[in-house]
């Protein structure tokens, strides 16, 4: 009796023994598309917090190319990860990551971006969180309809920059989302004017945007949207750039990361009107527990989770992120 005993605690220490040892041998990996800017930073930030929470090992990578995203999960696969998450530079990319992560016997989940199949449908099977991009583009869209009437301006002689990335379908949804808000006010459609970026950062933008504005420089008043406070960023440089300034042109982004943060915090605005805050706190910090639970206890992620946004202006801006628990 008394051996039996002894020998059931020991069973038990030594399961404890295992569990522990198996939470210090889990290792995430983490790749973003864009490493450098600063939703991608902060995602990897709150990502860090949840690994040093668990006492998992967090590995990031940067991948801005489909070749690098290839290497990259081969290298995990050396490195003994068992599972990843990641937001891919291209979501057509998606049947190949699905594939290369299942010869590495990688779990996968993917984060912002959505993949898609050889039919441009999203990959239903591979666990995602985004955010709910048409309702957050129509936010952007009503911040932009409000202030025009706060200005008084007259839509028919308004301009809108749609700086557009048409082959990530998030940034369809999130321009379409704001142009749906603009036409219900009234906004002529006419007046909106497509400003196609080569890649998703401030300097794609500022050109494409630039471009727009060159065609029409008849038009004094402007206003734009796009994917991510950067491309709202770029098209607010390039108005600056000819001479428009805060007083003509109202840019709503979507992010909130110190970027576009800091728009609000210069002495005097800038047409960097707001942005809709999103939390990368969910998508980093969440998506990396939610991948920890998976491998450590076999809990699968859910299938889709979209996050909500809130806007924020220059007036706002703090007790916007006091809310939302980032400040
Ligand atoms: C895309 C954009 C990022 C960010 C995320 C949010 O990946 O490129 O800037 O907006 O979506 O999900």
């Amino acid at each position: 009796m008394r051996f039996l005993k002894t020998a059931a605690m020991a069973a038990i220490a030594g399961t404890l023994l295992a569990g522990s040892a198996l939470a210090d041998d889990v290792k995430i990996g983490f790749l973003v598309k864009q490493p450098e800017e600063p939703w991608f930073q902060d995602e990897w930030k709150f990502a860090d917090i949840a690994a040093s929470e668990k006492g998992f090992t967090l590995v990031k990578i940067g991948a801005e190319d489909g070749e690098k995203v290839m290497s990259a999960i081969d290298n995990l696969g050396v490195q003994g990860v068992q599972g990843f998450v990641i937001c891919t530079p291209d979501v057509k990319l998606g049947p190949g990551i699905v594939a290369k992560a299942a010869a590495n016997g990688l779990k996968l989940m993917t984060v912002d971006d959505r993949l898609v199949g050889s039919d441009g449908e999203p990959l239903a099977d591979v666990p995602h969180m985004g955010i709910s991009a048409v309702k957050i583009g129509e936010t952007a869209g009503e911040a932009i309809v409000a202030e025009i009437k706060n200005r008084g301006w007259d839509m028919t002689e308004v301009g809108a920059i749609r700086v557009s990335y048409d082959q990530l379908p998030t940034a369809v949804d999130r321009v379409e989302g704001a142009i749906a808000k603009l036409k219900e006010a009234g906004f002529p459609e006419a007046n909106i004017f497509d400003a196609p970026q080569a890649r998703t950062d401030t300097e794609a933008a500022l050109n494409a945007a630039t471009v727009v504005l060159n065609k029409s420089a008849d038009i004094k008043h402007w206003v734009a949207f796009g994917l991510n406070d950067e491309a709202v960023l770029g098209a607010v440089r390039a108005a600056e750039g000819v001479g428009i300034g805060a007083d003509a042109m109202i840019g709503v982004g979507i992010g909130g990361a110190d970027s576009a943060i800091n728009e609000f915090r210069k002495p005097e605005p800038t047409g960097f009107f707001g942005t809709v805050i999103i939390s990368p706190k969910r998508h980093g910090y969440e998506t990396a527990l939610n991948m920890y639970d998976w491998i450590v206890d076999d809990k699968e992620p859910e299938k889709l989770i979209l996050t909500s946004g809130a806007l924020a202006v220059r007036d706002n801006y703090q007790d916007v992120r006091k809310d939302l628990g980032i400040e």
